[in-house]
Formats: C-alpha cells, sequence, structure tokens
C-alpha cells in the first residue's frame, strides 16, 4: 500500500516538475527558440516564410487550427484562401491559416499567450501589408501598391480586405462599394450627388472601374488600360480615335482638361456651365497653342453654343474644325 502512495506522489512530483519546465521553455522561448518570437514578427518586416534555419516542425497545419477554432476553419474553407492547402509548391509558411498568421506550433500548445500568434489587429500597417503581399506581390491588380497614396497613407489591407469576416461575396471586401470608399473618402461623397454625375451610387459605375485601390502608375490612382490609355476608354470607346482630326487637348490634357469626373453642376459633366468659357479659355488671340476663334465668331447668341457647329468636338475623321 504504502510503496505505492509513494510512487503515486512521486508521479505527481515529476508531472509538476514537467509542468514547470514547459511553462519554463515557454516563457524563456523567444530568443533560441526555433519559432521567431511574436515580437520580432510583428515589429520586423518579417514575412511568415520560414527562414533557413527554422523548422518545418514550428508548423502546425490548419487541422490543427480547426480543433479549436471551428467556426473561423469551417467559414475560411468556403473562401479563396483555402486554396492554399492545395499548393504545396512553398510549403507550410505559405499554407493554411500559418501562410498569414505564421508559424502556429507554439500557440497551440500555449493559447494563452497572446504574443505566440501573429494577429492582425494589433499589427501595424506595413506588418499587414508585407504579410498579405508574400503571396500578392506578383498580382498584376496589386503590384504597383508599394507607389500608392494608399500604401504611403498607411492604409492595410485589411482596412478593405476581411479574410474571416467580409460581407460581399467576391474579394473579401469589409463592405462593398462605393460605401467602402466612402467611410475613408466622405469629401467625395456629395461629387456624386450633383445634378450630373456618373451613376455610382447607383451601382452602375464603380469607383474600381476608374481608380485601381492597389495604386496605378498614374496620378491620383487613375488606371490605364494595358494600351496606357484613359480609364475613360473602357466605357467611352468612341472617343478614344485615332481621328484624322485629333483635338490637340483630348490627347494631350486628357478629358479632365474638360471634364469633371465625378459628378458637376453642368450638364456633360463639363467644368464650367457655357461651353463657349470653356472653349474660349484656350481659343483665344493670347493661348498660345490654340488659335483664336475667329473674328466673325462675335459672341452674340448665334456664335455661343460652340458645339452647335464643331459637333465632333472629341476628334473627327472628316472635318479639319470639327463640324462633322
Ligand atoms: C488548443 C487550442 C488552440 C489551437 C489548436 C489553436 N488555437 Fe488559436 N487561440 C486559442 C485560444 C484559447 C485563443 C484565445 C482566444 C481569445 O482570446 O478569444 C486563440 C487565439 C488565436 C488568435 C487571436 C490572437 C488574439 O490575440 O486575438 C489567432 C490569430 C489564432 N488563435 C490563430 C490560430 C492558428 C493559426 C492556429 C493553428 C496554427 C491556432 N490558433 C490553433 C486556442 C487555440
Ligand atoms: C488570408 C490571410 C488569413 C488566413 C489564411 C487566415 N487568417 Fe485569421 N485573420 C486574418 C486577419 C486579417 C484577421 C483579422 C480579422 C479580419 O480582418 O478578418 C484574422 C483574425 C483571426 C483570429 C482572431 C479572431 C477573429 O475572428 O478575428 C483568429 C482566431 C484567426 N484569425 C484564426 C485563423 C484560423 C484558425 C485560420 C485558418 C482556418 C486563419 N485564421 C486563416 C488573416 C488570415
Ligand atoms: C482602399 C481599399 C483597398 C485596399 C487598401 C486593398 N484592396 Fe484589394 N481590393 C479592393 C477592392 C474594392 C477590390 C475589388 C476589385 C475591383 O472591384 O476592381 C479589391 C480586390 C482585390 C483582389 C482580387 C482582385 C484581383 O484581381 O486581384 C485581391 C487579390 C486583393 N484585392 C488583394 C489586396 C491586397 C493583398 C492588399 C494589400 C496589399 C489590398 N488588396 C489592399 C480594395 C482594396
Ligand atoms: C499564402 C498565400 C496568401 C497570403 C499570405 C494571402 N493570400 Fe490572398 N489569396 C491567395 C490565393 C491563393 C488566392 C486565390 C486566388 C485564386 O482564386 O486564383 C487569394 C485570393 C485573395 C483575394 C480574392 C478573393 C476573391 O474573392 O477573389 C483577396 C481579396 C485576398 N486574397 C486578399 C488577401 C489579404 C488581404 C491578405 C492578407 C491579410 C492575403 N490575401 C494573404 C493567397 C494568399
Ligand atoms: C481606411 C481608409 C480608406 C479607405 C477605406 C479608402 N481610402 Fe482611398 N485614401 C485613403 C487615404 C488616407 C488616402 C491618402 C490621402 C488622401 O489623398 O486623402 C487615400 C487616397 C486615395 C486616392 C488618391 C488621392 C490622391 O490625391 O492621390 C484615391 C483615388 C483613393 N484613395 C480612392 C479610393 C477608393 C476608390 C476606395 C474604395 C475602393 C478607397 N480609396 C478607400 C484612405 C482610404
Ligand atoms: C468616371 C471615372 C471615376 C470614377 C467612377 C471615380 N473617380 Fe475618382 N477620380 C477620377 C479621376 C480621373 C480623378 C483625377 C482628377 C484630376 O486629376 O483632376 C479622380 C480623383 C479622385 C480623388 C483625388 C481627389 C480629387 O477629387 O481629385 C479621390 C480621392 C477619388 N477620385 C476618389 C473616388 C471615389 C471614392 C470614387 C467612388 C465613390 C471615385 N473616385 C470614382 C475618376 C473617377
Ligand atoms: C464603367 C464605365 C465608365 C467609365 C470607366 C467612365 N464612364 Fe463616363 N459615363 C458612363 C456612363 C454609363 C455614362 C452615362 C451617363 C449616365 O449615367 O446616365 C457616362 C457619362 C459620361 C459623361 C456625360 C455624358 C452626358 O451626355 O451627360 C461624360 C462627360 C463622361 N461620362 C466622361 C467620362 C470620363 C472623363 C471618364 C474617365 C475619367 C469616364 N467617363 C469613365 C460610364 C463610364
Ligand atoms: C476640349 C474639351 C473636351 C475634352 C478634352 C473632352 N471633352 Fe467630352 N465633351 C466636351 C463637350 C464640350 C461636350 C458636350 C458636347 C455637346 O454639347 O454636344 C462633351 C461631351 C462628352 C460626352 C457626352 C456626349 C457624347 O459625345 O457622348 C462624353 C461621354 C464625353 N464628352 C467624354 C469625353 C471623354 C471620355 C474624354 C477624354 C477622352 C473627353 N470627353 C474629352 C468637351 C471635351
Ligand atoms: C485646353 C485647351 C482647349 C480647349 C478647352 C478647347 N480647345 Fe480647341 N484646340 C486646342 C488646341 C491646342 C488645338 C490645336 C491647334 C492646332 O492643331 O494647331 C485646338 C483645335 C481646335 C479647332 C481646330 C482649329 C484648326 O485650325 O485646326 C477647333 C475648331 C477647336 N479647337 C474648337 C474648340 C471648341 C469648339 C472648344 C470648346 C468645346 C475647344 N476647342 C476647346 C485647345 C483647346
Ligand atoms: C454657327 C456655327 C459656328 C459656331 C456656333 C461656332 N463656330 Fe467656330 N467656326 C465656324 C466656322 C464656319 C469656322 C471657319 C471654318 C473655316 O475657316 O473654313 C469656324 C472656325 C473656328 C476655329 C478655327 C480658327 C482657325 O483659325 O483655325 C476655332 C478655333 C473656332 N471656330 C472656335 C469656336 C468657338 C470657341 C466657338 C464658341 C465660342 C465657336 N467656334 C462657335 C462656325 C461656328
Amino acid at each position: 500500500m504504502r510503496h505505492i502512495r509513494r510512487s503515486s506522489v512521486l508521479n505527481l512530483f515529476l508531472l509538476a516538475l514537467c509542468i514547470g519546465l514547459a511553462g519554463a521553455t515557454a516563457s524563456a522561448g523567444g530568443k533560441d527558440s526555433p519559432v521567431r518570437s511574436p515580437q520580432d514578427k510583428q515589429d520586423s518586416n518579417a514575412t511568415p516564410q520560414a527562414k533557413e534555419g527554422d523548422k518545418t516542425s514550428a508548423y502546425a497545419g490548419a487541422e490543427t487550427c480547426k480543433t479549436c477554432h471551428e467556426d473561423l476553419y469551417n467559414a475560411w474553407e468556403k473562401t479563396p484562401h483555402w486554396k492554399t492547402t492545395l499548393d504545396t509548391r512553398g510549403g507550410p509558411s505559405h499554407q493554411g491559416c500559418e501562410g498569414c498568421h505564421g508559424a502556429g506550433l507554439a500557440h497551440t500548445q500555449n493559447p494563452g499567450d497572446a504574443t505566440l500568434i501573429f494577429d492582425f489587429k494589433k499589427a501595424s500597417a506595413k506588418a499587414i501589408n508585407d504579410r498579405c503581399m508574400t503571396c500578392h506581390a506578383s498580382g498584376k491588380e496589386q503590384m504597383d501598391f508599394g507607389r500608392s497614396e494608399h500604401s504611403h497613407s498607411n492604409v492595410s489591407c485589411t482596412d478593405c480586405h476581411s479574410p474571416h469576416h467580409a460581407t460581399t461575396d467576391q474579394f473579401l471586401l469589409v463592405k462593398a462599394q462605393p460605401q467602402l470608399c466612402y467611410t475613408c473618402h466622405l469629401s467625395q461623397k456629395p461629387q456624386f450627388e450633383m445634378p450630373f454625375h456618373h451613376r455610382v451610387d447607383e451601382g452602375l459605375v464603380q469607383c474600381t472601374d476608374c481608380h485601381n485601390p492597389h495604386g496605378t502608375i498614374a496620378p491620383k490612382q487613375v488606371r490605364t488600360s494595358a494600351a496606357q490609355d484613359a480609364a475613360c476608354f473602357k466605357c467611352h470607346a468612341d472617343k478614344r480615335g485615332p481621328f484624322v482630326f485629333e483635338h490637340e487637348p483630348v490627347k494631350v490634357e486628357g478629358c479632365a482638361s474638360c471634364h469633371t469626373p465625378h459628378g458637376s453642376p453642368n450638364a456633360h459633366l463639363l467644368k464650367v456651365s457655357n461651353v463657349n468659357i470653356l472653349c474660349l479659355s484656350c481659343h483665344t488671340a493670347s493661348f498660345a497653342n490654340a488659335p483664336g476663334a475667329p473674328s466673325f465668331h462675335n459672341q452674340a447668341a448665334q456664335f455661343q453654343a460652340c458645339t452647335l457647329c464643331h459637333t465632333q468636338i472629341h476628334g473627327s475623321n472628316f472635318d479639319h474644325f470639327f463640324f462633322k
């Protein structure tokens, strides 16, 4: 009887010792542990890829995450990111939950320590963007992100996207457009309420038809098509030309020299209310490039509506003066 009691005490003692040791190694972890300390993970630009010396055994695999985060796992399985589990080329650092959250074995062993797993909610915009870009940097849409105003202003991928709590069927967006964009760009909202506007609020045109939120090589994150043409030609192909007789500002300054792209109090989204004022801002004798309007164009009523005669104002294949 006695020796049995003794051995169970010994067992308890050994167990306590083991737990104690485990705790000690976990808290001493960090520096020389094969798992990078989450502090470096979050503050440095560390990517979730394993470094040379890292052991793949630092990864637990998505199925293990599922044992404790089943709801998140089940929802995630229906998103495009689930596909990373099928692509073994990058190894476990590019797969499953750990493709984004980093090596998670230490966390599964000690879930109470919040520092053992990459937490997007506490991370800086730069750390988040670097992480997402480990897989998306080569994406045609995302490749200019580094030069975007969004990136320069510390807007992160997760300000617009939510891998777990998206509200749209496509693109994992936090909110649908245009509300997504208006959360930060409130001053653009009234422009789309003007009497003449691109019907963005009505859902006919989207902010992202003209802008790439991930940045472009053009100013104001305005899209350019593959042929380096203006974003506008995607829908207004008839304005593209080439025309035998080009109207120089359409080609050189672009559409914005005469139109405001978002909205305007003036018909046809013109920058000014009277067409003649628009045209004469360039077609006066004092303006260097454009010929002054001929002197018989007295500004009595007949010659005010310039586009009544010069109808093909975006360019013509038939007439030097854009009459037809
Ligand atoms: C043994 C159970 C368990 C396993 C396995 C597990 N977790 Fe956790 N995880 C937890 C607990 C408990 C929390 C804390 C929950 C809370 O604070 O609401 C947590 C929190 C997290 C958090 C949020 C951290 C924070 O501070 O908000 C992330 C991210 C996370 N886990 C990812 C993972 C990933 C990725 C895996 C797989 C590699 C994984 N977990 C496996 C139990 C587990
Ligand atoms: C594409 C990158 C990505 C993948 C893959 C991913 N997560 Fe997350 N995870 C995030 C981001 C970003 C957040 C912050 C919340 C958000 O934006 O959805 C987050 C938040 C969490 C949280 C905090 C609680 C919450 O609901 O926000 C837990 C726990 C978590 N992830 C676990 C997991 C598990 C488990 C998996 C695999 C089934 C996984 N994550 C896969 C990016 C990812
Ligand atoms: C300012 C908001 C915003 C930010 C910041 C943002 N996105 Fe997006 N993203 C969008 C919107 C909106 C779409 C929908 C695409 C569309 O309508 O053209 C999208 C689409 C995508 C797509 C799918 C479309 C495709 O063809 O590639 C991926 C992938 C993506 N984003 C990744 C990222 C990554 C990675 C980051 C961070 C480096 C990021 N996004 C930052 C708003 C944003
Ligand atoms: C481990 C690689 C990896 C990482 C890291 C990663 N993604 Fe992805 N992402 C993918 C793959 C693969 C797809 C699916 C592409 C496809 O369907 O062809 C995808 C698709 C997307 C899409 C498009 C969804 C759709 O409905 O078309 C968005 C948006 C996106 N990712 C955003 C993010 C964000 C935000 C992050 C960082 C929080 C991130 N990704 C991190 C691999 C990754
Ligand atoms: C989380 C806040 C946030 C969201 C959401 C957001 N933006 Fe931005 N955006 C900014 C900030 C900050 C800047 C840089 C400062 C500025 O110009 O306002 C910026 C800049 C821009 C610029 C360039 C402006 C310039 O002067 O060069 C465009 C275009 C733009 N955003 C379009 C969009 C579109 C389209 C969406 C929706 C898909 C969107 N933004 C969503 C915060 C946001
Ligand atoms: C029809 C194309 C088009 C649509 C749709 C569009 N934009 Fe723009 N946006 C432009 C152009 C072109 C510029 C550049 C104007 C310039 O250079 O004077 C611009 C400029 C901007 C700027 C820079 C500041 C400014 O006003 O010049 C922001 C911010 C912006 N847009 C946000 C948005 C948001 C948010 C939406 C959707 C609610 C949106 N845009 C929809 C074409 C568009
Ligand atoms: C996604 C398609 C799309 C893109 C891109 C687009 N537009 Fe439009 N635009 C339209 C539609 C549709 C209308 C029709 C007006 C309406 O909404 O009733 C329109 C109307 C206009 C009008 C006014 C026509 C009128 O008679 O009142 C002008 C001017 C215009 N667009 C200029 C531009 C410029 C400049 C750009 C580039 C910055 C551009 N559009 C980009 C779809 C587009
Ligand atoms: C030199 C000034 C000028 C430039 C530059 C210009 N437009 Fe216009 N646009 C006008 C005028 C003026 C009207 C009104 C025509 C009328 O009164 O019939 C107009 C009308 C329009 C209309 C509506 C009527 C129609 O013809 O379909 C669209 C769409 C349009 N422009 C698109 C564009 C696009 C796209 C660009 C850039 C490729 C552009 N415009 C560049 C002056 C200009
Ligand atoms: C941003 C400046 C600008 C605006 C605004 C502008 N134009 Fe022009 N226009 C030019 C330039 C530059 C030329 C080219 C002159 C050349 O080829 O030598 C030109 C050429 C012309 C020509 C052909 C002249 C010739 O001798 O070949 C006509 C006609 C004309 N514009 C009419 C108009 C009308 C009508 C409007 C108003 C709807 C207008 N323009 C608005 C700059 C402008
Ligand atoms: C009633 C028709 C009519 C109206 C309205 C009209 N024009 Fe003209 N425009 C002409 C004729 C006719 C010519 C001369 C063509 C020729 O020389 O053969 C001309 C020529 C021009 C030229 C070319 C001058 C040169 O030396 O090459 C310009 C520029 C011009 N108009 C601008 C305007 C502007 C700006 C307006 C509005 C303020 C306007 N036109 C309104 C009929 C009109």
